[in-house]
């Protein structure tokens, strides 16, 4: 019984649907163009190309970027486009007048053969460009022009020596799908792409693009774009702070080493360097052989910090020595002191002070103490204009 009421709903549906139009209010020139479409996809096969293997037929190619996305943790660059397709097929011209005029009309991809493109580079298994529906415009002449919207990802290898101020150059290799039965060759202008302000990515924007054009390969575009990072914040995060620390280093050698503020400043500036180096450890992309440099700048001012700790110690326990200097260091003593070289001892610790006349510190050793001091001084810090000039990373000038 229940199959019998499925049998009349059936026909009751097919009744109510599949009834001839009696008033058709289509258009005359639609129904031209329908019948155009008839008369276009008949005998016509898709998976013919137009052109055999005639290598000299070329597809006009055109990007225009939508938005781009940098990976460095992965190394994938990836861009979204709007890809601007057009070749001529003889097969789909028709004359117009027979047609109501009709010039141009649509079709889906579907329906057509469409040329098939490869990126070299790709960082997805398939480096075939797939594009299954979309609607592509025929003309009366033959040209045939589709707009596919394609996600493109490549693999790009990071260099991260310069980092967080560094620049990357990812590149995109196009080249045609061709076989046996359909050679072909991409035709584009001298800058295939337009970026329309799509330049400006979250983490990158991009500051510079160059393209290649070689025909005897089958790698026959190849576009290249340089990437900058956008290093504002993670400067501040990484970059600030080694330059404070080194300051806050160098200014522990000005001060007195028999007082305890030399000592808790100079622990405050270790503390500050182990800090830090676990704030860049947390941010830094990748670890990879090519290090940042700024990870080194840090580990030197790392291990000059401690020896600055180091000798703070050691030049301390020279003033607190008791027993009387013997003649040698004497000797330097006064040459240094009575003559032009005491200019050269930077800072000049207070020596007529209570702790001399206490006795806790000896004024002849303080004062050998203070050349020493001086002396390290000088190597301490062009240490670090060295360090500093070969292991900051700077900003990357602007080029207008
Ligand atoms: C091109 O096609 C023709 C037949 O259409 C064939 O004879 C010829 O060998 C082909 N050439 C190549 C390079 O495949
Ligand atoms: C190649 O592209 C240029 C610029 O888009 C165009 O002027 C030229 O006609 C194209 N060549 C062919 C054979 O379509
Ligand atoms: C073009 O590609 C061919 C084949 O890969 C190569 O031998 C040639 O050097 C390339 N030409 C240029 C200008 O890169």
């Amino acid at each position: 019984m229940a199959g019998f009421t499925y049998i009349i709903l059936l026909l009751s549906l097919y009744t109510t649907f599949a009834k001839d139009c009696i008033i058709n209010r289509v258009p005359e020139q639609m129904a031209f163009e329908k019948q155009l479409r008839k008369d276009l996809k008949c005998g016509y096969h898709v998976f013919d190309p137009p052109f055999g293997n005639n290598t000299t037929s070329e597809i006009n190619v055109r990007f225009v970027m939508k938005r781009f996305s940098f990976n460095s943790d992965e190394e994938i660059f990836s861009m979204q486009s709007w890809m601007f397709i057009s070749w001529i097929d003889e097969r789909l011209k028709w004359d117009p007048d027979k047609y109501y005029g009709t010039t141009e009309t649509e079709l889906t991809s579907m329906s057509l053969w469409t040329p098939g493109f490869r990126l070299f580079n790709s960082a997805d298994s398939n480096d075939f460009d797939r594009y299954y529906y979309v609607w592509c415009r025929v003309r009366n002449t033959g040209l045939v022009s589709c707009v596919p919207k394609i996600t493109h990802e490549a693999l790009c290898s990071v260099k991260l020596t310069n980092w967080p101020y560094d620049q990357q150059e990812c590149k995109l290799e196009f080249g045609p799908w061709s076989s046996k039965w359909s050679k072909f060759s991409m035709n584009f202008t001298s800058r295939a792409i337009t970026m329309l302000g799509a330049e400006y990515g979250a983490e990158w924007f991009i500051s510079d693009y160059r393209q290649e054009a070689n025909f005897s390969s089958e790698k026959q575009l190849t576009m290249y774009f340089t990437l900058e990072r956008e290093a504002t914040g993670l400067a501040a995060i990484v970059v600030y702070p080694a330059i404070i620390l080194t300051a806050l280093s160098i200014t522990c050698l000005f001060l007195d080493v028999r007082q305890n503020v030399r000592l808790a400043m100079i622990s405050f500036s270790l503390f500050g360097h182990y800090y830090f180096l676990r704030e860049l450890m947390d941010n830094l992309p990748k670890h990879s052989l090519d290090s940042p440099n700024l990870l080194f700048y840090y580990r030197g001012s790392l291990i000059l910090t401690m020896f600055i700790a180091l000798f703070t110690f050691l030049l301390d326990a020279i003033c607190k020595v008791k027993v009387t200097p013997q003649n040698y260091f004497l000797t330097i003593n006064d040459s240094v002191y009575e003559s032009f070289g005491k200019y050269f001892i930077v800072p000049q610790w207070n020596l007529d002070d209570d702790t001399i006349k206490n006795k806790q510190f000896s004024e002849d050793w303080t004062k050998f103490a203070n050349i020493i001091n001086s002396a390290f001084n000088v190597i301490i810090i062009l240490t670090y204009v060295i360090l500093y000039c070969v292991l900051m990373p700077k900003p990357i000038p602007i080029n207008y």
